[in-house]
């Protein structure tokens, strides 16, 4: 028999959002009518715009013809796709040569622990989106879990709550390789603001640390002078890689296509450039995204392509809207909603699986749990506003009831 990767034993239960799938499969089978409404994982629900549909189509019939054929690309994307994201997202701030596209953020938040190999050193925010910590644990750069603090020892938990304005208190947090940080957040819907990324950053270049920016709901940021992308932040280019991603953006969760951003001039401290070890990377155990779908993706970074993505992250926005004033009617203290499309609300007295238990057995509602983001979550519930319009009014009105 072959000896199991230790380190897999050491994750706790499933992922959080099977379980949470689990759950809800119970309570259809218990009651197979029940109508369930998800406001749970961030799966997004309206239909791709026309400027991508009408270039998917055209590429996958291309693929058809002699002309219009292509096999494997380059690993690091289209080189037109490259050069878009880095002109949308990116002007002045780094180039085409510095994005890599791939399959999505999770996927690329995953290989990123491939270059630090197990003896990196890890500080998460708390809560936190669980592929940093579970990724982290899979290779092998935490120690046992610790049940009496639900937490890993040796992963360095940045507590993030309504008391410190959800940004951890840095003069006190000692020294990490990795710094893995999420803004707008998930899953607290908090974004931060300059002051507090230059923090960060500053923190990071003492340290010499390297921040993974997760930055997958940057255009749900309403508010003009809050940052969307880390490199909007001096010097975050001598300390921070960035990952985006279009699964919220475009509605590509099922589609996939995301993105890293390496500045060419992030060094190891032996001065190697981490941009060479993350093609490596991406050379070797990637072969490059689809090409019909970075071809529809071309398509979508247009002025048109961008109008109607924006339409979409305001039918979402107005979705948080409806929720949070629901949660706020509730009497539940709240946050988010506002520069992201998760509501972060307080049960009080109450564990965060037994409110989601309540929330499910009474008003057949699906939520997330604070507590499955870390320790930092317990007493929270998640909201996300990803859901059609008529979903959602009803999920508020039970909400209400
Ligand atoms: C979430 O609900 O937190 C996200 O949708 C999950 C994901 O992006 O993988």
């Amino acid at each position: 028999m072959v000896e199991r990767n230790k380190n897999m034993a050491k994750l706790q239960a499933g992922y959080l959002f099977p379980e949470i799938s689990r759950r809800k499969n119970a309570l259809l089978k218990k009651n197979p009518d029940a109508k369930i409404i998800s406001l749970g994982i961030g799966n997004t629900t309206e239909p791709l715009s026309p400027c991508i549909t009408n270039a998917l189509r055209d590429a996958a019939e291309g693929l058809g013809t002699h002309e219009g054929y292509s096999g494997y690309g380059d690993e690091q994307g289209l080189a037109e796709l490259r050069g878009k994201i880095a002109d949308t997202f990116y002007p002045k701030l780094a180039s085409a040569e510095e994005v890599f596209v791939s399959d999505g953020a999770k996927c690329d938040i995953g290989r990123i622990q491939l270059m630090f190999g197990s003896s990196a050193t890890v500080a998460v925010q708390d809560p936190a989106y669980p592929v940093y910590v579970d990724g982290s644990v899979m290779m092998g750069q935490t120690d046992n879990y610790n049940p009496l603090q639900k937490q890993f020892d040796g992963i360095t938990y940045l507590a993030c709550s309504p008391e410190n304005n959800f940004f951890p208190g840095l003069e006190s947090t000692s020294r990490t390789d990795l710094i893995y940080f999420c803004s707008p957040n998930n899953p607290t819907g908090a974004a931060s603001a300059r002051d507090q990324l230059t923090q960060l950053v500053d923190f990071a270049k003492k340290n010499k640390s390297i921040i993974i920016f997760d930055s997958a709901y940057r255009d749900f940021i309403r508010d003009k002078g809050l940052p969307r992308s880390i490199f909007e932040i001096d010097g975050a280019r001598e300390v921070a890689i960035e990952v985006g991603s279009f699964s919220k953006l475009l509605g590509f969760t099922g589609v996939r296509l995301g993105w890293t951003v390496v500045p060419k001039g992030l060094k190891f401290d032996d001065g190697h450039p981490v941009i060479k070890d993350w093609n490596r990377v991406m050379t070797t155990i990637f072969n490059g995204a689809s090409n019909i779908v970075q071809t529809g993706v071309c398509n979508a970074l247009t002025e048109q392509g961008l109008r109607e993505m924006h339409a979409t992250i305001d039918f979402y926005m107005e979705n948080a809207r409806l929720i949070k004033d629901a949660v706020t009617s509730l009497g539940y203290e709240n946050y988010g909603g506002v520069n992201s499309p998760y509501i972060w609300a307080r049960v009080p007295g109450k564990s965060s699986w037994d409110a989601f238990e309540e929330i499910l057995e009474e008003k057949h509602v699906v939520t997330t749990p604070g507590s499955g983001f870390g320790p930092a979550g317990e007493g929270f519930l998640r909201f996300s506003a990803f859901g059609h319009r008529e979903d959602v009014e009803e999920a508020v009105k039970r909400l209400k009831e």
